[in-house]
């Protein structure tokens, strides 16, 4: 756009035409040209002009047509109307059709000039309270979420740059660390956000009834398949999808996705019609997804797909400095939900021991400490006693019992049955991960890094009782 601003000129005159396309481009404006109403709205259309200078008599729709309709395509538009029969009633009447101004005919260079370059300055007035207005409602979304590191404003300033677009996005990042929370946001500040976001957890949907879910099926596509059933692709039509843990789609299914991905459309199980969806695609995964390809678990083609705008989370061990306002958002919030009144200001020895732990588990970790600590505060404030030994005494915490408990405790005097030993390690590290996790399976296998497929038959062939 040149700097100056752009007009687009709407005269079924030739004369005209020349003689506005001249003045103005001499004064450094770029000038577009139509001969209709039609056109000039089609021009329009195509890309809004800072001005419109329209001709009230043309042939076809005529100027105070055209006038109305570019309103309606743009609510902000600066339309001067020029006109030979500039009674005190038609300028009136363009006045009251929300006109910006009215010039009459022939007119005097430098009154075209002054009315220009007046549309102009409120064009760009109005464009810079939309940007205050963008900017705030921006800001209030993201109230409820803590961008304090650079880290996290580097991904905050991609997610503003991608929103707008319908390019797929891919999120990686430890468990715990903000994907989903991530992936709302960018879907709250797309064009999208009045229409839905359809969350997929493919870790917790048997791979049999994955495809019947995100796809949907006939009446009778299969044994059981009573009635016909939309699928989550169908739901999203015109939001977003998204597709949390991607890294345990079978491969059948993901040829499948990746046909959607390249044609936009998809077919229901037991279906001959393909449907046509316009949705945007979000994946997350806590796993590598780049070693999977190599492992040959995960399609090549299906990753370079997803992974058109890759945002990464970092975890929060290497952002420290959003534990502190984290932790007193959390305060806040726990204090809400219990009606409780514990202060968000921290002693700085709870403070040095929250910035010093690893947290393994993330932001959700902090979270669940922080919930804690505010119902078992003693008084209105939270004290290192409120804190989790893990916490408070690194040398317990998980990672540390576990070296203790491990092949160390073992007597190799008399010698051993080595599988039966791994065994029973297998066993308690999957026990203990169970129960910091509440017995959610997919979590569990999170905090032990591995597969949710593997963990949930590890569980099987060990026979662990999930306790209640
Ligand atoms: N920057 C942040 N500001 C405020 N809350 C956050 C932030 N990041 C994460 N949280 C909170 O932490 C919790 C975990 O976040 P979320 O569920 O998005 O993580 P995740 O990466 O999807 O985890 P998982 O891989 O285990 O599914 C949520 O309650 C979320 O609201
Ligand atoms: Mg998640």
């Amino acid at each position: 756009m040149a700097k100056k601003g752009s007009v687009l000129v709407v005269d079924d005159e030739e004369i005209m035409r020349d003689v506005l396309e001249t003045l103005l481009s001499a004064e450094g404006y770029r000038v577009e040209l139509a001969k209709t109403g039609e056109e000039g709205l089609e021009t329009y259309g195509r890309r809004p002009f800072d001005v419109v200078l329209l001709d009230v008599s043309m042939p076809g729709m005529g100027g105070l047509r055209a006038l109305e309709e570019i309103l309606k395509t743009d609510a902000e538009a600066v339309v001067v109307m020029i006109t030979a029969y500039a009674t005190f009633d038609t300028a009136i009447g363009a006045w009251e059709r929300g006109a910006f101004g009215c010039v009459r005919k022939p007119f005097q260079n430098e009154l075209i000039l002054s009315t220009v370059a007046a549309g102009i300055k409120r064009r760009r007035k109005e464009e810079e309270r939309q940007n205050l207005r963008r900017a705030m409602s921006r800001s209030v979304e993201r109230g409820s979420i803590i961008v304090r590191s650079e880290k996290m404003q580097a991904v905050f300033q991609l997610v503003d740059q991608v929103a707008p677009a319908r390019s797929t996005v891919l999120i990686t990042g430890e468990s715990g660390t903000g994907k989903e929370l991530i992936a709302r946001s960018l879907h709250m500040q797309s064009p999208r956000a009045a229409r839905p976001f359809v969350t997929v957890n493919s870790s917790n949907i048997p791979s049999e009834l994955l495809e019947s879910e995100l796809f949907g099926h006939t009446r009778g596509a299969f044994t059981g398949a009573v009635a016909a059933k939309r699928g989550l692709f169908e739901v999203a039509d015109g939001g977003s999808i998204f597709l949390d843990e991607i890294g345990e789609i079978p491969p059948e299914t993901q040829s499948r996705l990746l046909r959607v991905i390249q044609e936009r459309e998809f077919l229901p199980l037991g279906d001959t019609v393909p449907r046509k969806v316009d949705v945007r695609i979000i994946a997350a995964t806590n796993i590598d997804l780049k070693e999977a390809v190599r492992q040959g678990t995960f399609r090549e083609d299906l990753y370079y797909r997803l992974a058109v705008v890759p945002l990464e989370l970092p975890p929060l061990r290497e952002r420290r400095e959003d534990i502190l306002p984290l932790a007193q958002h959390f305060i806040r919030k726990y204090n809400e939900e219990n009606s409780r009144e514990v202060s968000d200001q921290l002693a700085p020895d709870v403070l040095a021991l929250l910035e010093q732990y690893t947290w393994p588990g993330n932001v959700r970790e902090l979270e669940n400490v922080m919930e804690r600590a505010v119902v078992i505060a003693p008084g209105r404030e939270v004290t290192r006693q409120c804190l989790p030994a893990d916490i408070t005494d690194p040398q317990k915490s998980f990672g540390g019992a576990l070296s203790a408990a491990g092949a160390g405790t073992v007597d190799l005097s008399r010698g051993i049955n080595f599988y039966d030993e791994v065994r029973r390690f297998e066993i308690d590290l999957i026990r203990r991960a169970l129960d910091q996790t509440g017995g959610h399976q997919s979590r569990a296998a999170r905090l032990l890094g591995m597969n949710a497929t593997t963990l949930n038959s590890k569980i099987k062939t060990y026979n662990i009782q999930l306790r209640p």
